[in-house]
């Protein structure tokens, strides 16, 4: 007899559950190019590559549109733990409250965070839930913004008054504290940070600004170094995804969040005995 959570799995995968995920085609780009016969005679040298190991596996889920179900790996990583209706809940809460392709780019940035986890370490569920919920005040207006960041004290620099966007976090880390029933500080912060990065960021706060940047539906120079950073190291993908942020944010002449400066110091640091201290600690 199945353990609930094998079969909750088994349901999902047969599509019983079609809420768990969502269908999409496979992109074009992953396909091997070259001389037919040629490309499938490497394409499966490399499947059995991969297949014989399961980190280069979930590493090559990253950058490329994967191609299970989005959100799939994210439900089943909380689904193993025994929080697949805590996943189901909040799924349900951001599918209704975000338009279809940010849905969509919610449930991709879990799932690229559950696979930054399984490299680097973290808790899953935590990673899964504060990827889904990341962008769920982003649908609101900036004077929302700024009146709910005035109201609740979520205001902390000039840039958030300059774009109001850049409250979005913080205001969809209040909104999952005090109306989805999330009181997880590691969630929280990661929701909170996942724009504008801070000092001594949890490394589950870490991966989820990077699932932001790197999610499949991306796409932007710079984005393929990213994707190779965040399968190598986690420290070298943070400092390049700030200085690439610091560069465009000088191009476009628009207000520097301190945010981002104290993160970026803590990531330096010097001789970079924060991030020591941060990797001890994590
Ligand atoms: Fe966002
Ligand atoms: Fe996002």
């Amino acid at each position: 007899m199945p353990k609930k959570d094998d079969a909750g799995i088994a349901a999902m995968r047969a599509g019983a559950g079609a809420s768990w995920g969502v269908e999409k085609p496979v992109n074009e780009t992953t396909k091997a190019e070259g001389v037919p016969g040629e490309a499938s005679e490497k394409a499966s040298e490399k499947a059995s590559e991969v297949a014989s190991d399961p980190g280069r596996a979930f590493a090559g889920t990253l950058g490329r549109t994967a191609r299970r179900p989005a959100g799939e790996a994210a439900a089943e990583a909380c689904i193993q733990a025994g929080e697949g209706d805590v996943w189901l809940n909040h799924r349900t809460r951001i599918e209704h409250m975000l338009k279809p392709t940010r849905f969509v780019h919610s449930l991709h940035v879990a799932d690229a965070s559950v696979t930054m986890g399984r490299i680097f370490g973290g808790d899953l569920v935590k990673l899964a839930i504060a990827g889904l919920l990341h962008d769920g005040a982003k649908e609101l207006s900036d004077e929302r913004y700024l009146a709910l960041g005035g109201v609740f004290g979520l205001i902390t620099d000039p840039a958030e008054r300059a774009t109001p966007s850049l409250l979005h976090g913080p205001v969809a880390a209040w909104l999952a504290k005090c109306d989805w029933g999330v009181d997880d500080p590691i969630i929280l912060q990661s929701i909170r940070l996942h724009t504008t990065g801070g000092p001594e960021m949890s490394k589950e706060a870490c991966i989820v600004f990077m699932a932001d940047l790197i999610e499949p539906g991306r796409k932007y120079r710079g984005v393929k170094v990213l994707r190779q950073l965040c399968r190598e190291d986690l420290r070298a993908a943070m400092i390049e995804a700030v200085a690439q942020t610091l560069v465009l944010i000088a191009r476009d002449k628009r207000p520097l969040h301190s945010g981002m400066l104290r993160c970026q110091e803590w990531l330096y640091d010097g001789r970079g005995t924060a991030w020591k201290t941060w990797k001890a600690r994590n």
